[in-house]
């Protein structure tokens, strides 16, 4: 491998092909903003800029590495030029970081400290530009910060392949804009511009105003809107920042879901799917057992769907596609000898939603059916007409399908009309309020972790099934 010199440190170039890639790998940081390491090279913002040996400064993410190449990344000129840049970028900027969303996650705001510092030398008025752009539904364009580091356009060209983005105008009239008749709308994979906005132009319309980022703090987790598996961030309050005076609930929401980088599974992306995990994990949940719709104490419901396990003559489980490997394997090791066992889709797709495509979007809208059929086979769902006994895991059964003589035992997480036409009704956690790992269709193993504090009369279904495997009457 060539070997080039970086502020007079011998690095290996490895397979790195630009003098950018090598001086990141090698713990050397230069700036940049239109630079993005899924997205091709366009050179533009020229902050990048690093000094060659011999030949003054050039822009270093277009920059081929080469034998003995000589570079420094912080000398008097790259440092001269740096700050030139970031006048020039700043000149028509409303540096309104106050009310800015990505405060605290700006690297305009960062290298600007780091390389200006300055007040602006320029004494013409700012010239103004388009706030609050109606990009689409979900995101907000503000045409005054943006610096046209066309990472936006680039994404939707070369990643989403919607091609709906482009730039109008020239020169300081210059703006991001929708081409022709299009929308944003019509990109599943519209909010990763969010993120890879490197100023705060490109908002979020749900988590606009709605936090300081420095408020927040992010869990690692599993998107279980697809068979995919996609690891993400989801944020939320920092213990330290909970609030007291307001309603408690804004210390639990996720505020907002980011991806969590994983080159095995999505790369640097999520779909606006998974961005909406928040909604989906907000909705109401059931925190009370039940008997026939009649609320009783969690260790009296336990009981009743124990002597049901015991006493029922034909058994059969609808196990949910939903539960972690964790909660699959209790199943089978405490109750699977008891019942036969169907996998069920605990989600379909949903009206309008893309069912797949070829970049992430899977059509199991499950996010473990993988090892939950691994386990207990992938036969439909056959229920017969003498069945006694059926547990219902989850969401997605129909409830209406089932033997009507058959009694039902329900481990469910939502309010639902029919947690109350279950014989026996137990509210079980979600996936934010424990451990656990899920397998994608792939195979590959992902782990998410608590991030919620689990309800009062809530239990586990890991920890529940040990407990209907036992007889009558013991401990709960
Ligand atoms: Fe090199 Fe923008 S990062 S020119």
């Amino acid at each position: 491998m060539p070997v080039m010199f970086i502020n007079d440190q011998p690095v290996d170039t490895g397979e790195h092909r630009t003098v950018l890639q090598v001086a990141l790998a090698n713990g050397f940081y230069v700036p940049h903003f239109c630079w993005h390491p899924e997205l091709s090279i366009v050179g533009n913002c020229r902050v990048c800029v690093v000094e060659q040996e011999g030949r003054g400064v050039g822009i270093a993410c277009n920059m081929p590495v080469a034998e003995g190449l000589r570079i420094q990344t912080e000398s008097e000129p790259v440092r001269a030029q740096r700050k030139a840049m970031l006048q020039f970028i700043l000149l028509n900027h409303p540096v309104d970081c106050g009310i800015c969303d990505k405060a605290g996650e700006c690297t305009l705001q960062d290298y600007h400290y780091a390389y200006n510092g300055a007040p602006a030398l320029s004494h013409e008025p700012k010239l103004h530009s388009t706030k609050f752009f109606p990009l689409s539904e979900r995101i907000i364009l503000d045409n005054e910060r943006c610096i046209l580091c066309s990472r936006c356009v680039r994404f939707t060209r070369e990643i989403s392949k919607s091609n709906v983005l482009g730039m109008e105008q020239r020169g300081d009239g210059m703006r991001v804009r929708p081409v022709e008749d299009r929308t944003l709308d019509d990109d599943p994979y519209s909010d990763n511009v969010i993120d890879l906005c490197p100023v705060g132009a490109l908002l979020s319309r749900s988590f606009q105003y709605q936090a300081r980022v420095w408020y927040l703090e992010p869990t690692a987790s599993v998107c279980p809107g697809c068979a995919r598996g996609c690891t993400v961030q989801l944020w939320h309050r920092r213990h330290e920042w909970r609030l007291k005076g307001l309603d408690g609930s804004h210390n639990e929401r996720i505020l907002r879901v980011t991806p969590l980088e994983n080159p095995r599974v999505n790369g640097a992306w999520i779909c606006n799917k998974g961005r909406d995990l928040g909604a989906l994990f907000g909705r109401p949940r059931a925190g009370q057992a039940l008997l026939k719709g009649r609320p009783v104490l969690l260790a009296e419901a336990i009981d009743a769907a124990r002597r049901l396990v015991r006493g029922a003559g034909r058994r059969v489980a609808l196990v949910s596609s939903w539960g972690s490997n964790e909660e699959l394997r209790a199943f089978r090791n405490a109750l699977a000898d008891r019942f036969t066992s169907f996998v069920k889709a605990d989600h379909r797709p949903g009206e309008g939603e893309v069912v797949e495509d070829d970049l992430l979007i899977r059509a199991d809208k499950n996010p473990n059916t993988h090892a939950a059929q691994a386990l207990f086979g992938n036969a439909p769902a056959d229920i017969p007409d003498d069945t006694e006994l059926v547990l219902v895991w989850g969401e997605g059964a129909d409830f209406s399908t089932l033997p009507r003589g058959a009694k039902i035992v329900h481990l469910g997480a939502w309010l639902q009309p029919e947690n109350g036409y279950a014989d026996v009704f137990i509210p079980i956690s979600i996936q934010t309020e424990r451990h656990g790992h899920y397998t994608s269709f792939e195979g590959v193993v992902s782990a998410f972790e608590p991030c919620q504090r689990r309800p009062e009369g809530v239990i586990d279904a890991e920890t529940l099934f040990p407990l209907l495997a036992a007889p009558p009457g013991s401990d709960t």
